[in-house]
């Protein structure tokens, strides 16, 4: 089977095509035939020695896949060879065969393509976490988002809405605003990209009291970080909820904590990842509701660009490049 190798930390382009063993499944495992796998900001991150975990080189970036069971090892009772499954597995999708475990495996329905299984896990488990878990997000409240058309960002656009939130979508083109509201969002703003002098600062706080008619963000989802975090913080709601999602934009923000005083504020963590092994039925529990909310087509996740697998050093490029709309998947046929 072949597999696209990180062999050494660098760019994209510098990935290999290699020939490898089919695996075996053990214990509770089951042996995956992937037919897409779902691209992430981690992995941009992961192939670059960037990442704050470290697989061992070589190995294959692609942290969701979806695809047939292949085998199935001892002990494995919920799938059979021929079930159609997506899961989240971390790193090694980028490849025909992965090894995963059973116990993770979710059922795909027969409605649901698998381009699309393969890219929601991350995405919108993130999200569902964020908004519900972390923000406890109400009907009626302002939900705004950065980097909306971004994987995590369509997410929670489609999220909060189906939450009954009114959405506003921040991103660095008209083109991905116009996909943000396409998707739920009510609203929506462009953004510089960074650096962002003070007055570029300034107005972007601006123009989310002005999209929240003056109240400011009741939730506030950042995935971008950097020069948009602290223009975002000081426009939050009284009790808003910041959520700290990640930082695509590069440097990790230091904010002013007065901010959060004046607000009666509060800044919120997110890891979705680590929330999945301290808890992980609820977790499972959570993907199984939102891969019920798709089948039912009450979330449609978008998925703008298809890569085969041995250009998938392309697909990682279209997120480094801030060009992926949705999701990018690496296809295996
Ligand atoms: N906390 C968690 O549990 C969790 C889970 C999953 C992902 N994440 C994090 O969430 C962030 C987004 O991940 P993703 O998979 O959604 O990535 P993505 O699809 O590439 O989206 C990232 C968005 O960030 C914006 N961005 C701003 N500056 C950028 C830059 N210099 N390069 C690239 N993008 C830039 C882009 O939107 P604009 O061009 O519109 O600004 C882009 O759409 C990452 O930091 C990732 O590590 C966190």
């Amino acid at each position: 089977m072949k597999a696209a190798l990180c062999t050494h930390y660098g760019p994209p382009e510098e990935l290999e095509l290699r020939d490898l063993p089919s695996p075996k499944p053990g214990k509770g495992q089951v042996v995956v035939s992937v037919k897409a796998c779902g691209v992430n900001f981690p992995d941009v991150l992961l192939i670059q020695d960037k990442y704050q975990f470290r697989p061992p080189l070589p190995f294959a970036p692609g942290g969701e896949v979806a695809g047939i069971v292949k085998e199935t090892g001892e002990e494995v009772t919920s799938v059979r060879p021929g079930d159609r499954v997506a899961v989240s597995i971390g790193s090694g999708g980028f490849a025909e065969e992965i090894v995963a475990d059973a116990r993770r495996c979710l059922m795909v329905p027969e409605n649901v393509p698998l381009d699309v299984a393969s890219s929601f896990i991350v995405t919108y488990g993130t999200s569902w976490h964020a908004l519900t878990d972390r923000a406890n997000l109400k009907p009626g409240e302002n939900l705004v988002v950065l980097g909306a058309a971004g994987g995590v960002g369509l997410s929670a656009v489609e999220i909060g809405k189906a939450l009954g939130a009114r959405v506003i979508a921040g991103a660095s083109s008209q083109e991905k605003v116009d996909l943000a509201k396409s998707r739920g969002a009510e609203d929506g703003f462009v953004y510089p990209k960074t650096p962002l002098s003070r007055d570029q600062q300034k107005a972007l706080s601006e123009e989310i009291k002005r999209l929240t008619g003056g109240q400011g963000a009741d939730v506030l989802y950042d995935p971008v970080g950097d020069d948009y975090a602290e223009p975002a913080l000081r426009a939050m709601n009284w009790n808003g909820r910041y959520l700290v999602i990640g930082f695509a934009a590069g440097n990790i923000p230091k904010v002013p904590l007065n901010l959060t005083l004046l607000k009666g504020s509060q800044i919120v963590g997110v890891f979705w990842g680590a929330s999945t092994v301290r808890d992980p039925r609820h977790a499972q529990e959570s993907l199984q509701k939102l891969m019920g909310m798709i089948a039912d087509g009450k979330l449609k996740p978008h998925v703008s660009a298809h890569i085969p697998l041995a250009r998938a050093g392309e697909a990682i490029r279209l997120l480094m490049d801030r060009k992926a709309q949705g999701k990018v998947v690496v296809t295996m046929e």
